[in-house]
Formats: C-alpha cells, structure tokens, sequence
C-alpha cells in the first residue's frame, strides 16, 4: 500500500542514487507541485539543488514575496529574479491564447537559461511534472489536435543540455499534497489552488498590459481572500477571476459608467480533467460582487461561471 513516508524515504534514496555529487538547477512555481518535488529533492543533495523563482509578471497579488520568502525559510537555495518586464514585453499585442502560451513559454526558458548558465557544472533539470500532467500531454499530442499547449512536458528546448528528473511524475495532487504536508512544507503552500503556469494571462482575455494584470490581480485577491475568510477555500478545488475583453453599461451616483465585466470561476475537480463548477453561497457570492465593484476601479458588474468540464474548460483560455 502507498504512504507518503514510504515514497518518500524510497524518492530520496533513488535521488541520491540517480544524483550523486551533481549539480540540479530547478524552477519553482510558488505551486505545490514544484514545492514538493524541490524539498525531495533538496532532502536527498541539499545544497546542489538550485532553484530560481521567476516573477512572471502574472502572478496573484503580493505572491512573488510572500513565496519566495516561504523558499527561504524551508531552507531552499533559491534565487528570485523578476521578470515582469520581458513578459509583459514579449506579450505586447498578443490575443491568441496559444500564442500567449508560447510567447509565456519562451520568455520563460530565455530568463531560466541566463540564470542556468550563471551556475557551473549543472547536470540536471528538476521538474514538479505531476502523473496528469504526463497523461494530458500525451493526449495533446495525439490526432485530436492540440487542445491547450500544457506544462511543456518533453518540451525542453535542446540548448539546455540537461537530463530531467521528475520526482512526482507517478503522483496525483492529493498524493504530491499528502507528501507534501509530510514533509512539514506549509499549509500555504500544500493547499494551494492549482495555478497555470501562464497565470492571469489566460484569466485576461485579449491582449495583456501592466494594468489589466493589476486590475485582475485587485479582483482575484477580493475573491481569494474572501473564500478564505468565510471557510470555502479548501472546499474548492481550484477559483480564480477573468477579465473579460469587453464593457458594460452601468450607474454610479447619477453618471453613467462604461467598464470592465469579471467573471468568477470556482471549480471542484480531482485531477483537472473534469470540472464541476461549485454551488458557492449567493450571499457569500453577493457579498463579494459589491466588494470588487466598490473597490475595483473601472470594474462596473461581475459575473459567475456555472458551466462544468466538459464541456467548458476550467480556463477561458
Ligand atoms: P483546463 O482549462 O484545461 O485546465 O480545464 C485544467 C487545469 O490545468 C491548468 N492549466 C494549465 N496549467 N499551463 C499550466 O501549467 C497551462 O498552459 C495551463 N492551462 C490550464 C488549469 O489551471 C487547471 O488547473
């Protein structure tokens, strides 16, 4: 039978094993699975293992600090490097969602490449690449087309020259959580909602600039923050805000406004493959519409997402 103390103390050993006296170079997300799999990781070589933690730009509000310093206080050699500038410059114009993968997904590999290269003899990759991220990958390659770009699984550019190791790539979530907590990595990190790696810029639809990220990232947080102050965040699998590419007529006082609609997702889910979205309060629902209105500036009216996976997708993009 599977427990975390017995795949754990296996992991680190076969770590060692595999490792030796090499250097592993890692990048961290802020999300569990790349937590998880970097403290394995640091367990079996400890300070040949380094991690950089890329401030994409795209990240929730205040989540590159608050992260980072997490990092450090679990005791990993971690470099913070931001970023935001270069993405926010290599998604300049763009709309397409695949498109803003990609250009994500490249700007990504450029900043971790130049921080790579500043480290001598480094043999290895480490990733967070769970056992669905191995399962969907596969499928997006096959002859139903490309879906949505995932998780650039087997994707490493060949510059890199690096041998990959994926700690987690047998698990699911709740499995990488389980051995997680195992691992005395904290509850902020552990529990975390899932989120993509190209973060809100696929919760922007149409072209992203510095302000709509700020505007999303004010009405993700009144979201966020408030599931978690009325007891619903753990009952949610993954929730977040999208901006939507469009305006609505509204009042406020005697003038009429003209601004920006968000819409509010919250889904329960396994594994991400299905979807169902969740029967949140409506006064808890209510409550939170008027927060983001009254406090958002050129947000006017919100809306909820009651569509399930399949056929919805858990992101619009
Ligand atoms: P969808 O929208 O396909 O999402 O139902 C399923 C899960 O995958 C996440 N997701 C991504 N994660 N890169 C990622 O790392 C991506 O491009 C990406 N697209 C979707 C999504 O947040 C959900 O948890």
């Amino acid at each position: 039978d599977w427990t975390s103390d017995v795949f754990i103390d296996a992991t680190v050993a076969e770590l060692k094993a595999k490792i030796g006296d090499d250097k592993v170079v890692m990048g961290l997300s802020g999300g569990v699975d790349s937590s998880v799999a970097a403290t394995l990781i640091h367990r079996a070589i400890g300070a040949n293992l380094y991690c950089v933690f890329v401030d994409n730009g795209l990240l929730r509000k205040n989540e590159f600090e608050e992260v980072l310093h997490s990092y450090k206080d679990m005791g990993l050699n971690v470099i913070g490097v931001d970023a935001k500038q270069r993405f926010y410059d290599a998604l300049a114009g763009i709309s397409d969602p695949e498109a803003k993968r990609k250009a994500i997904g490249n700007a990504f590999i450029e900043v971790f490449d130049d921080e790579a290269n500043k480290l001598e003899g480094v043999k290895w990759l480490g990733q967070g690449t769970i056992y669905p991220d191995v399962i969907e990958s596969v499928s997006v390659k096959g002859p139903s087309a490309t879906i949505k770009s995932h998780h650039n699984v087997g994707g490493l550019p060949d510059f890199m020259k690096l041998s990959v190791v994926e700690p987690l790539n047998t698990l699911f979530k709740d499995e990488v959580r389980e051995v997680g907590r195992a691992l005395d990595i904290p509850e902020t990190i552990v529990g975390r909602h899932p989120f993509p790696g190209p973060g809100l810029a696929i919760r922007i639809l149409g072209d992203i600039t510095a302000e709509k990220v700020k505007t999303l990232q004010e009405v993700d947080y009144i979201f966020i923050q408030g599931l978690k102050d009325h007891g619903l965040y753990d009952q949610v699998w993954q929730a977040g805000a999208i901006l939507l590419p469009i305006q609505s007529v509204g009042v406020m006082g005697d003038e009429r406004t003209y601004e920006k609609v968000v819409a509010l997702r919250a889904v329960g889910s396994v594994d991400g493959m299905t979807a169902d979205w969740i029967h949140l309060p409506y006064e808890f629902l209510g409550k939170i519409s008027n927060e983001i209105i009254n406090r958002v500036k050129g947000v006017n009216r919100v809306v909820y997402d009651i569509s399930s996976k399949p056929p919805a997708t858990i992101e619009w993009e």
